[in-house]
């Protein structure tokens, strides 16, 4: 698989990795209900791209987010966010990590009804006792283009606009890396759009790094890179992708099937 950032659109780029899986697999039950989720996925996540993983449902795409993530243990192999091997953590260094480094944006968007958005926002930091860097908040929400909205709760704002306030909430501690399930599987295409813009504006203009897990291709256009899963392995990558090719690339599955 390259790995040459080919045809990257611009023209310094860093080559650190953010997050790297090697052999990474990941088995669910026992005996004849076994299931391999992941297969010995081998993948890297470099700093300040934005990937988006594809692939059929079911092919393992949730189970490798969670488990680069530190929300899922795993079978064999290793995850790395960084220098740090997720695998030989215990829970408290893992719940540090997540909380120190790892960004999470959900379908639902698991706002605090209660709270506004400024609020929600920073409540992570709040329960973690960090006081916020003003200036990245300030760019952060300045960026999520919620500037006028922060006294409000989340029922007094579109699903967008909800959705937008998760992905500051998740970009405000400033985290090595932001990985996303489906964050537009809940809203119209007009309010994806606009946090799709916003997640991409994040790795263009504040280098964040973010792997997204989407099934539709529109979604993936506005990644850097695609990487496609099916039955729990890797099995293409496209650079610089537009909605028309990885639809192509997603019909092959259909037409085929699912690789053996
Ligand atoms: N907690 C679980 N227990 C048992 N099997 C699971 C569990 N989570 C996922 N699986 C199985 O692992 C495979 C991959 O699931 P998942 O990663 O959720 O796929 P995707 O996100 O691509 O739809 C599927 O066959 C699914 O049924
Ligand atoms: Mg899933």
């Amino acid at each position: 698989m390259t790995t040459t950032p080919f045809g990257a659109p611009t023209a310094v780029r860093s080559t650190a990795v953010a997050a790297r899986a090697t052999d990474l697999t990941k088995v669910y039950g026992q005996g004849e209900t076994q299931v391999v989720a992941l297969d010995a996925v081998s993948v890297e996540f470099r700093q300040a791209e934005f990937t988006a993983i594809m692939g059929p449902s079911g092919s393992g795409k949730s189970t490798l987010m969670h488990c680069m993530a530190g929300l899922d243990s795993v079978s064999g192999g290793s995850a790395r966010i960084g220098d740090t091997e997720l695998t030989s953590l215990n829970d408290k260094k893992l719940t540090r990590l997540r909380r120190d480094k790892i960004g999470f944006i959900f379908q639902a968007f698991n706002l605090l009804p209660t709270l506004n958005a400024l609020e929600n926002i920073t409540l992570p930091m709040d329960i973690a006792g960090r006081k916020p860097d003003q200036r990245w908040l300030d760019m952060v929400v300045d960026t999520v283009g919620l500037s006028g909205r922060l006294k409000h709760r989340p029922n007094q704002l579109s699903g967008g606009q909800q959705q937008r306030v998760a992905v500051a909430r998740a970009l405000a501690g400033r985290p090595e890396i932001m990985f996303a399930d489906e964050p537009t599987g809940n809203l119209d295409s007009r309010s994806g759009a606009e946090v799709l813009g916003f997640l991409r504006n994040s790795v263009r203009e504040l280098g964040q790094t973010v792997v997204m897990v989407t099934h539709d291709p529109v979604a993936a256009s506005y990644a850097d890179r695609v990487v496609f899963l099916a039955d729990g392995r890797i099995v293409d990558e496209m650079r610089d992708p537009t909605a028309d090719a990885v639809l192509d690339r997603m019909k092959r599955f259909d037409a085929k099937g699912r690789t053996s």
